[in-house]
């Protein structure tokens, strides 16, 4: 059983304050988490409990630690490790609330990830098979090359531009063709006059204007490279549209236009056309505009894969009425946007049942905790986004998975895109 739940205040990959939670079970056993955090957060995340004040601009998450450190130790000490639910459970009832702003979503994501952590350890199993099963697949991954919008200081609207590995042996050889197509792409930008500083997911943050320019550098990089776009890199953007959306005009504020909703669609569908190698468009729509994201669905959903981030954040509640007005075809899954191991499984679950697409995800604001992907893993999430092939705390999701191929020596299956959705 919990001996003891201990947090303490780390820093994430932006240098800001973030918690780190520690598990430990009578038998001495120690599991450890840290949570990430997000830049462009959908207006209805799970509360970050962040301090205030002027220590490190107000970020400081003592408070979160310390409702760690008393509240939630004393309701989870001499409580099984092996329930998750019901640890996930006793947290939620304790807070209270309805988006866990009384103790933090980072207070009890931090202890619900250690505690998965710890569990594992005990059993001596790794963690992506503690919460998955017998039925291993890795991920298809998806790498933000090019940052814009919140995560770069440049003037590209369009937040993530990603490449995928379409076309690969194992995992390892779909991470190869990544990493050259991205070392070829520093190249390109170089070429063509850019700076090559990286932004906040490691991808590249040239200062450039149009969305068009950074796909255009993207295929040249994959056919540098050696591959062929849409053949053996696909193309993934995420607009984070709600970045650029004018809640009261209903106007898309984007590259200088003030587009309606239709002249929106009308852009993707010819960004499309033009690239045929995008084979997946994230948050084109805003959180605020249900009724144009579902429409779109309807009218483009069999050309591209779309998928809610901001929009569901990850909550099954919101999900489910997504799921009825017909938004998206695919979730993006974010752990600290609904705050706990369970509740996350169960959006994961409603996407299969629905026929949804997932794609696990990082944020922007990471530690070296590689947890989202072993939960990658352990879900048969399909699809992972993790950043570029830099930055120490991007990598290590990589590395990971590296790891666990090795482990599993040639028993695991790598996702392809499409991913089936089995329905379980
Ligand atoms: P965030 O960005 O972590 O800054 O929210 C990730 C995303 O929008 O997918
Ligand atoms: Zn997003």
């Amino acid at each position: 059983v919990i001996e003891s739940v201990k947090a303490r205040e780390v820093f994430d990959s932006r240098g800001n304050p973030t918690v780190e939670a520690d598990v430990i079970l009578t038998d001495g056993t120690l599991g450890r988490a840290s949570v990430p955090s997000g830049a462009s957060t959908g207006e209805l995340e799970a509360t970050e409990l962040r301090d205030g004040g002027n220590r490190v601009e107000g970020k400081g998450v003592s408070k979160a630690v310390n409702n760690v450190n008393t509240e939630i130790n004393d309701a989870l000490k001499g409580v099984s490790p092996f329930n998750q639910a019901e640890i996930d459970q006793i947290m939620i009832d304790l807070d209270g609330t309805p988006n866990k702003a009384r103790l933090g979503a980072n207070a009890i994501l931090g202890v619900s990830m250690a505690t998965a952590r710890a569990a594992a350890n005990a059993l001596g199993t790794p963690l992506y098979r503690y919460l998955g099963g017998v039925n291993i697949e890795l991920p298809q991954t998806f790498h933000n090359v090019i940052n814009g919008g919140a995560h770069a200081d440049n003037g590209i609207d369009f937040q993530e531009f990603m490449i995928t590995p379409l076309k690969k042996t194992s995992f390892r050889d779909g991470l190869e063709k990544i990493a050259n197509t991205y070392h070829t792409l520093k190249k390109v930008l170089e070429d063509a006059g850019f700076q090559t500083g990286l932004g906040d997911e490691g991808g590249f943050a040239p200062d450039m204007k149009s969305t068009t320019e950074a796909v255009e550098m993207l295929y040249k990089a994959i056919e540098q490279a050696g591959y062929k776009p849409g053949i053996d890199i696909g193309i993934a953007l995420d607009a984070a549209s709600s970045e650029f959306y004018d809640k009261d005009a209903k106007k898309y504020n984007f590259e200088g236009h003030s587009f309606n909703a239709d002249e929106m669609a009308n852009y993707y569908k010819d960004l499309k056309k033009k690239f045929p190698a995008i084979i997946s468009m994230e948050d084109p729509f805003s959180e605020d505009d249900w009724e144009n994201f579902a429409k779109f669905t309807k009218d483009f959903g069999d050309q591209v894969q779309l998928v809610g981030d901001d929009i569901f954040v990850t909550n099954p509640s919101i999900f489910r009425k997504g799921i009825k007005a017909g938004v998206a075809n695919s979730i993006l899954i974010k752990l600290n946007q609904i705050g706990s191991v369970s509740e996350t499984i169960e959006a994961i679950r409603l996407a299969k049942k629905n026929g949804y697409t997932t794609m696990i995800s990082h944020r922007s604001g990471e530690t070296e905790d590689p947890f989202v992907a072993d939960f990658a893993v352990a879900v048969s999430g399909g699809q992972l986004k993790a950043g570029a092939m830099a930055r120490s705390e991007r990598i290590a999701k990589y590395n990971e998975l590296l790891r666990i191929e090795e482990e599993l020596n040639g028993q695991a299956s790598v996702a392809q895109f499409p991913n089936d959705v089995d329905a379980d």
